[in-house]
């Protein structure tokens, strides 16, 4: 079997997102090759990968954060690598990132934070918006802290926040890096448990990178692979077990914690 043939997708669904041939490079440094991937909408797919991989790299490419250097990146059907900051605007009312650091405003209180991205999209009426903090807040548990400043917050709730920030436009995709790294097990099963039903009750799109394999296991359809400069092998997680490539068969079973960057 071709690892990079994705057969586990129903074939009479669009792709809602399409990386084609993706190349990045920072000077002499390659990241990618070639990054090929089709992301169904409503599936959650989780971006596996050693560090320093280009994991990071792959959803900031896809909304306009950083540029592919050839390729092609299509979201909802229209290539981002050409857009102009406006168009990808627009492209982030529908595509919502929450940060691997968070990346909260520390001027800003939570409530203000939030808003931020309400506001820039006129998301509604100052009303409106403050209702709407108030329900994000209380759907990553942490209810009543919309006058808090990010200084005053642990990580693992500034996680949270910039999670509260992210879901709070009602993203069609949301885009999870590191989502539930430095969260205590009561706040890993509250994220997981809050990718699963923006899925299953909004219908949401989820790309997740994690290194947490259990949270990969409890929340994922499909997992993409990142080795050796592309997106190696792409499927469901009882397919792995059968790929081709060794560091795949490896990073998922011996991955239960920290793994081998260099397993061949
Ligand atoms: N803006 C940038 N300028 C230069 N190099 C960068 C930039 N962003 C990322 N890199 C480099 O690209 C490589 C991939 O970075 P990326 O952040 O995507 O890794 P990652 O797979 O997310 O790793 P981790 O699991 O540690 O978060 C790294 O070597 C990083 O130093
Ligand atoms: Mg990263």
């Amino acid at each position: 079997m071709d690892e990079r043939t994705d057969t586990s997708s129903p074939p009479t669904r669009e792709p809602l997102i399409e990386f084609t041939g993706v190349k990045k490079r920072f000077g002499p440094k390659v990241i990618y090759e070639d990054a090929t991937l089709s992301i169904y909408p409503g599936e959650t797919i989780t971006i596996l990968g050693g560090s320093g991989t280009g994991k990071s790299v792959l959803i900031k490419m896809l909304i306009g954060l950083l540029r592919a250097d050839a390729g092609s990146i299509k979201a909802f059907g229209h290539e981002v690598t050409t857009m102009n900051e406006a168009q990808l605007l627009s492209v982030r009312t529908r595509i919502a990132m929450l940060f691997q650091s968070g990346a909260l405003f520390d001027s800003l209180t939570v409530e203000q934070n939030i808003k931020y991205p309400l506001r820039e999209h006129a998301w509604g009426t100052d009303a409106q918006m403050k209702a709407r903090v108030e329900e994000v807040l209380e759907m990553v548990g942490m209810p009543g802290s919309q006058k808090l400043k990010p200084a005053e917050l642990s990580g693992g709730m500034r996680k949270r926040v910039g999670l509260a920030r992210a879901i709070a436009i009602q993203p069609e995709v949301i885009l999870y890096d590191e989502p539930t790294t430095g969260l205590d097990p009561v706040n890993v099963r509250r994220i997981n448990g809050l990718i699963l039903s923006l899925q299953a009750k909004l219908g949401v799109t989820s790309i997740v990178v994690t290194h947490d394999m259990d949270s990969c296991f409890t929340v994922t359809d499909r997992i993409a692979m990142l080795y050796d400069k592309r997106i190696a092998f792409v499927g469901t997680a009882d397919e792995t077990e059968t790929c081709t490539i060794p560091y795949v068969r490896e990073f998922i079973r011996g991955g239960r914690g920290v793994l081998s960057e260099d397993v061949t």
